[in-house]
C-alpha cells in the first residue's frame, strides 16, 4: 500500500455538553486557566453528571480547551447561572469564550431562560468584558450589583458582584 503523507489533522473544535468521564478533565482545565478557583475533582464530576445539561465543553483533538460550568439556581426560575467559564491560555483571545457562552445560552436546558447571571471578581477585567460583550451581542442589558461581599469569603478573596444579563427573549 502506498504511504500517504497525511496532512495535519484539522483542528476541529467540538462544543458539547459534558459526559461523566469529563469530570477530571474539567477539573484539570480549570486549574490550567490559572485564574479560576479550582474546586474538588468530585465537584466537577457532579457537574459533568447531575448538571451536565447546563454545562458546555469545547474539545479539540481530544483535549478540553474551554468550558462553561453552570446551573439553574433553585430559587430563581428562569435564570441560568454561569458558575465558571474558562479557556485554556493557548486558546484565549480568539473568541472562544464568547462562542462558548453564546452556545451555552442556546442549549435546550437554557434556551427558555430570561436571565443569565454570573459573579465576577472586581479584579477580573477579561471576565467583566466577556459578560458585557455577551449582553451586547444578545441585544440586552448587563446590570451589575453588589452580591457576595468580600466578608463572606476567607480573607484575601475579592468581592464578587452579580452580573445580570437580560431580559432575554
Ligand atoms: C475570561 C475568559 C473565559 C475569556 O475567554 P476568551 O476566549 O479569552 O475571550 P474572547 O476571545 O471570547 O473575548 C470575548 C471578549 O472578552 C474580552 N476579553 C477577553 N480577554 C480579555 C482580556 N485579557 N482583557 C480584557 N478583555 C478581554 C474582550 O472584550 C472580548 O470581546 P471583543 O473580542 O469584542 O473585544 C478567559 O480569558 C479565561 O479563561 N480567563 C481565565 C479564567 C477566568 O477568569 N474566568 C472567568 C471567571 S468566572
Amino acid at each position: 500500500m502506498p504511504h500517504h503523507h497525511t496532512a495535519p489533522s484539522p483542528q476541529t473544535l467540538q462544543l458539547r455538553t459534558p459526559r461523566p468521564g469529563d469530570g477530571t478533565a474539567l477539573w484539570q482545565l480549570v486549574q490550567a486557566t490559572g485564574t479560576l478557583e479550582a474546586n474538588s475533582a468530585y465537584c466537577y464530576v457532579l457537574f459533568a453528571t447531575d448538571f451536565a445539561d447546563t454545562c458546555l465543553v469545547a474539545e479539540q483533538d481530544g483535549q478540553l480547551v474551554g468550558a462553561v460550568v453552570g446551573y439553574h439556581p433553585p430559587r430563581e426560575p428562569g435564570t441560568a447561572f454561569v458558575w465558571q467559564v474558562g479557556v485554556r491560555p493557548s486558546h484565549q483571545g480568539q473568541g472562544l469564550g464568547l462562542q462558548l457562552l453564546q452556545h451555552w445560552r442556546a442549549l435546550p436546558a437554557n434556551a427558555g431562560c430570561r436571565w443569565i447571571t454570573a459573579t465576577v471578581a472586581d479584579d477580573n477585567a477579561a471576565s467583566q468584558a466577556l459578560f458585557r460583550r455577551l449582553a451586547h451581542g444578545l441585544g440586552t442589558a448587563c446590570h451589575v450589583s453588589p452580591h457576595f461581599g468580600a466578608e463572606l469569603f476567607p480573607s484575601g478573596h475579592a468581592a464578587e458582584p452579580l452580573y445580570r444579563i437580560g431580559p432575554l427573549a
